[in-house]
């Protein structure tokens, strides 16, 4: 039943990228002006995003080449979410984005996951809104994702208990949240994240430990469980938010990597929107 499944969270042996394209600086969706996109610092970013995982970390990671055509290509979380050996394609809420699936279909077939695609024309869901915290998932109905699209998540993932959580301020769910631990969730300060933790509070069985950052921005982490590390946690850099920083260096557990977002930032790309992390021990 739903209620017993329990997940191995940050458990992860592969990652999937995807380059920047040119197009990124100008053609990317973004909710809001947050200024001009330095389209090399962004190459740097992302560059260095992608050595953490491989060099630091040891995941074998997957480099899918940049589409020009395809602006928002490296936030590659949108277009699957991905649960031990299952991955569900999505059918992203913009439809400028979802051309996208295709070249990742293909990756994760070529890793041999059991590829489900979300085919209903009336459903959209972006990987952003959703929240797994190890026990159940939370979906963020947004502009981007609609109750079809979270319906076909539950289907897909039968074991694990689904919520949805309205998100109207922000693009994503996890625009303002994450898990830092197996039962930790990082929340954001502001009005709209802590009435989405609230709701998911009410509607969970499971009681979370809570850690708030004053920055919702920063509230988007990474965390992983490597064998040879223990807890990981990729954070924003404190050039980007110090006192949200301050918080994260109280989890004496976890070995703390900051990585820079600045640019990506620009057009609401996240740390979790660059990857898909995938569990695979039995590939290595
Ligand atoms: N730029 C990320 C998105 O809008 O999907």
């Amino acid at each position: 039943m739903a209620e017993q499944a329990v997940s191995g969270l940050g458990r992860c042996t592969h990652a999937v990228v995807r380059g920047i394209p040119d197009s990124f600086s100008q053609q990317a969706l973004r909710s809001r002006d947050c200024g001009e996109v330095d389209l090399a610092r962004a190459h740097r970013e992302h560059e260095l995003y992608v050595r953490v995982l491989k060099d630091k970390l040891g995941l074998q990671v997957l480099e899918l080449g940049a589409d020009h055509l395809m602006p928002d290509c490296s936030f590659v979380e949108d277009v699957s979410v991905i649960l031990d050996e299952t991955a569900l394609i999505t059918r992203p809420g913009a439809p400028s984005r979802r051309r996208e699936v295709e070249a990742v279909k293909k990756a994760l077939q070529d890793l041999q996951l059991n590829v489900v695609e979300m085919t209903d024309e009336n459903a959209t869901l972006d990987g952003g809104d959703v929240l797994f915290t190890g026990k159940e998932f939370f979906v963020g109905l947004s502009k981007r994702t609609n109750q079809r699209g979270a319906e076909i998540l539950a289907d897909t993932f039968k074991d694990y208990a689904v919520s949805t959580v309205p998100v109207c301020d922000t693009l994503h769910l996890k625009s303002f949240c994450s898990m830092a631990g197996p039962n930790l969730i990082v929340i954001g300060s502001s009005e709209g994240a802590q009435k989405a933790l609230k709701t998911m509070q009410q509607m969970s069985d499971h009681r979370y430990d809570k850690l708030t950052v004053p920055d919702d921005a920063a509230a988007n982490c990474i965390y992983l469980n490597i064998p040879s590390k223990g807890h990981v946690l990729l954070h924003r850099a404190p050039e980007e938010f110090p006192e949200s920083v301050k918080v994260f260096e109280k989890l004496k557990d976890h070995m703390l990597i900051p990585v820079a977002n600045s640019e990506l930032a620009k057009v609401d790309g996240a740390l979790t929107c660059c990857s898909l992390l995938i569990n695979k021990p039995s590939n290595e």
